[in-house]
Protein backbone atom coordinates (compact mmCIF):
# COMPACT_ATOMS: atom_id res chain seq x y z
CA UNK A 1 0.00 0.00 0.00
CA UNK A 2 1.42 3.21 -1.14
CA UNK A 3 0.49 6.84 0.79
CA UNK A 4 -1.12 7.53 -2.63
CA UNK A 5 -3.77 5.01 -2.13
CA UNK A 6 -7.12 6.19 -1.82
CA UNK A 7 -10.31 4.87 0.37
CA UNK A 8 -14.03 5.98 -0.30
CA UNK A 9 -16.30 6.91 2.37
CA UNK A 10 -20.29 6.72 1.93
CA UNK A 11 -22.38 7.80 4.68
CA UNK A 12 -25.07 10.19 5.95
CA UNK A 13 -24.43 13.58 6.47
CA UNK A 14 -26.73 15.63 8.71
CA UNK A 15 -29.42 13.67 7.45
CA UNK A 16 -28.07 13.32 3.41
CA UNK A 17 -25.86 11.00 1.66
CA UNK A 18 -22.62 12.11 1.46
CA UNK A 19 -19.34 10.44 -0.72
CA UNK A 20 -15.86 11.61 -0.53
CA UNK A 21 -12.57 9.91 -1.69
CA UNK A 22 -9.32 10.75 0.22
CA UNK A 23 -6.35 8.88 1.22
CA UNK A 24 -6.03 5.75 3.00
CA UNK A 25 -4.56 7.96 6.35
CA UNK A 26 -6.64 10.53 6.36
CA UNK A 27 -9.59 11.34 8.85
CA UNK A 28 -13.33 11.50 8.58
CA UNK A 29 -12.43 15.62 9.38
CA UNK A 30 -10.39 15.44 5.70
CA UNK A 31 -13.19 13.21 4.48
CA UNK A 32 -15.88 15.81 5.26
CA UNK A 33 -13.44 18.61 4.17
CA UNK A 34 -13.40 17.14 0.58
CA UNK A 35 -17.14 16.67 0.76
CA UNK A 36 -17.33 20.31 0.85
CA UNK A 37 -18.41 20.22 4.45
CA UNK A 38 -15.40 21.74 6.63
CA UNK A 39 -15.96 21.63 10.06
CA UNK A 40 -14.02 24.10 12.41
CA UNK A 41 -10.40 22.03 13.16
CA UNK A 42 -8.11 23.45 15.42
CA UNK A 43 -5.41 21.05 16.33
CA UNK A 44 -6.57 18.28 14.10
CA UNK A 45 -5.24 15.68 16.96
CA UNK A 46 -7.99 15.21 19.73
CA UNK A 47 -6.96 18.07 21.50
CA UNK A 48 -9.43 20.60 21.27
CA UNK A 49 -12.91 19.34 20.52
CA UNK A 50 -13.74 21.82 17.33
CA UNK A 51 -14.47 19.05 15.00
CA UNK A 52 -16.52 17.17 17.51
CA UNK A 53 -19.71 15.71 15.31
CA UNK A 54 -22.06 13.21 16.46
CA UNK A 55 -20.80 9.45 14.21
CA UNK A 56 -23.52 6.71 15.22
CA UNK A 57 -24.83 9.40 18.01
CA UNK A 58 -21.56 9.37 20.01
CA UNK A 59 -19.51 12.71 20.13
CA UNK A 60 -16.10 11.99 18.84
CA UNK A 61 -13.54 14.44 17.56
CA UNK A 62 -13.90 13.74 13.44
CA UNK A 63 -9.79 14.40 13.31
CA UNK A 64 -9.19 11.08 15.13
CA UNK A 65 -11.61 9.07 13.43
CA UNK A 66 -10.07 7.39 10.22
CA UNK A 67 -11.95 8.17 7.15
CA UNK A 68 -12.34 4.45 6.25
CA UNK A 69 -13.96 3.53 10.05
CA UNK A 70 -16.44 5.98 8.95
CA UNK A 71 -17.83 4.26 6.01
CA UNK A 72 -21.85 4.00 6.44
CA UNK A 73 -22.04 5.81 9.32
CA UNK A 74 -24.53 8.21 10.45
CA UNK A 75 -22.37 11.83 11.11
CA UNK A 76 -24.19 14.77 12.09
CA UNK A 77 -22.68 18.35 12.77
CA UNK A 78 -24.41 20.85 14.76
CA UNK A 79 -26.41 21.86 12.28
CA UNK A 80 -28.55 18.89 12.69
CA UNK A 81 -27.32 17.73 16.24
CA UNK A 82 -27.82 20.97 18.39
CA UNK A 83 -30.75 21.35 20.44
CA UNK A 84 -32.61 24.76 19.78
CA UNK A 85 -33.00 25.02 23.51
CA UNK A 86 -29.02 25.38 24.05
CA UNK A 87 -28.30 27.10 21.43
CA UNK A 88 -30.96 29.87 22.58
CA UNK A 89 -29.11 29.53 25.85
CA UNK A 90 -26.15 29.95 25.19
CA UNK A 91 -27.08 33.05 23.36
CA UNK A 92 -28.44 34.16 25.75
CA UNK A 93 -25.77 33.72 28.20
CA UNK A 94 -23.22 35.47 25.80
CA UNK A 95 -21.69 31.85 25.82
CA UNK A 96 -20.21 32.63 22.16
CA UNK A 97 -17.50 34.93 21.34
CA UNK A 98 -15.71 34.15 18.27
CA UNK A 99 -17.46 30.95 17.98
CA UNK A 100 -14.26 28.54 17.00
CA UNK A 101 -15.34 26.17 19.63
CA UNK A 102 -19.50 25.91 19.13
CA UNK A 103 -19.95 23.81 16.60
CA UNK A 104 -17.95 20.62 18.67
CA UNK A 105 -18.96 21.56 22.22
CA UNK A 106 -22.75 21.97 21.12
CA UNK A 107 -22.85 18.68 19.61
CA UNK A 108 -21.09 17.00 23.00
CA UNK A 109 -23.76 19.24 25.17
CA UNK A 110 -26.80 18.33 23.23
CA UNK A 111 -25.98 14.85 23.52
CA UNK A 112 -26.09 15.56 27.23
CA UNK A 113 -29.04 17.16 27.82
CA UNK A 114 -30.70 13.97 25.37
CA UNK A 115 -29.49 11.59 27.13
CA UNK A 116 -29.48 12.81 30.95
CA UNK A 117 -31.38 16.12 31.34
CA UNK A 118 -31.23 16.28 34.58
CA UNK A 119 -27.59 17.79 35.02
CA UNK A 120 -25.52 19.60 37.85
CA UNK A 121 -22.52 22.11 37.09
CA UNK A 122 -19.99 19.25 37.53
CA UNK A 123 -21.59 17.21 34.86
CA UNK A 124 -22.07 19.82 32.49
CA UNK A 125 -17.79 20.45 33.40
CA UNK A 126 -17.28 16.59 32.78
CA UNK A 127 -18.86 16.80 29.64
CA UNK A 128 -16.68 19.95 28.12
CA UNK A 129 -13.36 18.05 29.06
CA UNK A 130 -11.34 18.46 25.61
CA UNK A 131 -13.71 21.36 24.19
CA UNK A 132 -11.08 24.38 24.40
CA UNK A 133 -12.32 27.76 24.54
CA UNK A 134 -10.26 31.06 24.60
CA UNK A 135 -12.99 33.37 24.51
CA UNK A 136 -15.64 32.97 27.45
CA UNK A 137 -13.59 31.50 30.82
CA UNK A 138 -16.68 28.01 30.19
CA UNK A 139 -18.58 29.68 33.18
CA UNK A 140 -21.27 31.39 30.77
CA UNK A 141 -21.44 28.06 29.07
CA UNK A 142 -21.74 26.01 32.22
CA UNK A 143 -25.07 28.83 32.54
CA UNK A 144 -26.56 27.95 29.72
CA UNK A 145 -26.47 24.10 29.73
CA UNK A 146 -27.95 24.35 33.49
CA UNK A 147 -30.89 27.01 32.03
CA UNK A 148 -31.30 24.32 29.09
CA UNK A 149 -31.52 21.67 31.38
CA UNK A 150 -33.74 23.46 33.13
CA UNK A 151 -36.70 24.04 30.43
CA UNK A 152 -35.96 20.74 29.34
CA UNK A 153 -37.16 18.89 32.48
CA UNK A 154 -39.92 21.91 34.12
S1 LIG B 1 -9.41 19.62 15.37
FE1 LIG B 1 -10.32 17.78 16.05
S2 LIG B 1 -10.08 17.82 18.22
FE2 LIG B 1 -9.01 19.57 17.54
S1 LIG C 1 -15.99 31.35 21.86
FE1 LIG C 1 -13.98 31.61 21.06
S2 LIG C 1 -13.01 29.70 21.41
FE2 LIG C 1 -14.90 29.53 22.44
Amino acid sequence: MSGDDLVEVRGTLDGEPYHAEVPVWASLLDALEAAGRPLPAGCRGGQCGSCTVSLDGVPTPACVVPAGAAAGAVVETARRAALPVLVAELAAAGATQCGYCSPGLVVALSHLLSTSPSLDAPAVREALTGHLCRCTGYEAIVTATLAAAARLTS
